[in-house]
């Protein structure tokens, strides 16, 4: 089965899709500093209904993704000359205004360079596939560190990665290749921005443009990949492709990792937002090996115009949702699900909630522009999600009662990518991204 056919989900119909009656709409609420720009707040929150009955996630999958998967990722860092954990940042006047017990954000706008979580994961998979490639080659076992040795350097030189993105993943593909010397060709579809591409094609890689959606570009590379012989590193799973995505969404276990040592006492809630839901899965799983039974709810944020999981959920099996309009929040414009993140997701997911466009841009002018002495944060368009399903929840009292969620609560979001397009972000946020990043500089300066 190709990248980008259905393997393993069902096609829904525009009516199939038809949403059923919301469980709950989102309103602004009154009193509280947090209403919406306009009065078009109709979102969705979904209790998991499938958690009870959905099948253990296999037992390699949850391994991959506990403490000893951080450990085989952690291995490769020192392969980043700039390696350094991303900030956790407390939002304690936001919290004690909302009313819970406190709001942390990791901002992974800082992450490598490369301004998004994703650097973890598709230039850790480059990294481990060009070491199993040597060790078959070479007839022994490597170390991480040997990709750099002399002998590395031909076999890396003969291997070419391929992937369609919407710019985050394809940038972390790109920059994995260029440190271990290999070629990358990144396949970009028509609605990825030009400073998206650039900023891809700076770290060596070759772009194929492909007219169409994201689905068109998954295709085409997979097509070519194979004419190629090349090797497709896909942050999402097929019937039949499960080991590089898995390896891909390994990388974000170091995200989740630094989180929770940061935190002296663990989150109880995650509201993580999600595109294939790569990143939702890889976290929860960690949390919930990690934590145990003192793991955090786990809540899935995604765009209404894009919500492949929640409608997977309301389904009891993972579907592809038809084409909808594009929301603002490219990186999370997913028609279907990641096969191995559902079924991580489909037993430990606590509920899904979806989100209008305003509350994705509402939120990333939030941390713009903080409360007191609440530092400021660079959230890009899908960065904000997480912190904008929260807020979604927190106001609606049936989802807010489903979760729990009071005084104790504390709350743990990501900011999933900085300003990785900087223009838009200026016009969506009024100021730029410096300007931004000027006023965190300026409280954290004495
Ligand atoms: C900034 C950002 N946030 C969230 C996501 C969602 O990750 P996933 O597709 O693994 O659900 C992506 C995916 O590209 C992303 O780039």
């Amino acid at each position: 089965m190709k990248y980008g056919e259905t393997a393993g989900r069902d096609v829904q119909t525009p009516r199939d899709h038809e949403p059923t009656k919301p469980i709950c709409k989102v309103r602004a609420h009154s009193g509280r500093p947090f209403t919406a720009s306009d009065s078009s707040w109709c979102q969705m929150f979904l209790a998991n209904p499938v958690r009870a009955i959905a099948r253990a996630p296999r037992p390699h999958l949850l391994a991959a993704l506990g403490a000893e998967g951080r450990r085989r990722v952690e291995a490769f860092l020192p392969a980043w000359r700039d390696y350094r954990p991303t900030p956790l940042l407390a939002l304690p006047t936001l919290a004690a205004t909302l009313g819970v017990g406190a709001i942390h954000i990791k901002d992974e706008g800082q992450r490598l360079g490369l301004q998004s979580f994703k650097a973890l994961g598709g230039a850790y998979a480059v990294m481990s596939l060009l070491l199993d490639e040597g060790a078959r080659r070479l007839g022994r076992d490597l170390m991480p560190a040997d990709i750099f040795s002399q002998e590395m350097r031909p076999i890396a030189a003969a291997m070419t990665v391929a992937c369609a993105t919407d710019g985050n993943h394809g940038r972390s593909v790109a920059a994995g290749a260029r440190l271990v010397g290999c070629r990358a060709v990144i396949f970009l579809h028509a609605g990825v921005s030009q400073f998206r591409a650039a900023a891809i094609a700076a770290l060596g890689a070759e772009i194929v443009r492909v007219p169409g959606d994201y689905d068109d570009s998954v295709a085409a590379a997979a097509a070519k990949a194979a004419r190629e012989g090349w090797v497709v590193v896909s942050d999402a799973s097929w019937d039949d492709y499960e080991d590089v995505p898995l390896t891909v969404i390994q990388g974000y276990t170091v995200m989740a990792g630094e989180a929770l040592d940061a935190l002296a006492v663990p989150p109880t809630h995650l509201f993580l937002q999600a595109g294939v839901g790569g990143m939702a899965a890889a976290v929860a799983a960690y949390a919930a090996q990690i934590l145990g039974p003192a793991a955090p709810k786990v809540i899935v944020v995604e765009p209404e115009r894009a919500a492949c999981l929640l409608a997977s959920a309301r389904a009891g099996r993972p579907v592809v949702i038809p084409h909808n309009e594009p929301t603002i929040m490219a990186m999370l414009d997913c028609r279907a699900p990641s096969l191995i993140a559902w079924e991580i997701l489909a037993s430990i997911a606590d509920g899904f909630v979806t989100l209008s466009e305003d509350q994705a841009t509402d939120s990333m002018k939030r941390l713009a522009s903080p409360l007191a002495m609440d530092p400021a944060v660079v959230a890009g368009e899908s960065g904000g999600a997480g912190l904008a399903g929260f807020l979604a929840c927190l106001c609606e009292p049936e989802a807010r009662a489903a979760l729990g969620l009071d005084r104790h609560s504390r709350i743990l979001v990501f900011n999933t990518e900085g300003a990785t397009d900087p223009a838009l972000y200026s016009w969506i946020v009024g100021r730029s991204p410096g300007e931004v990043a000027g006023r965190l500089a300026d409280i954290i300066a004495p």
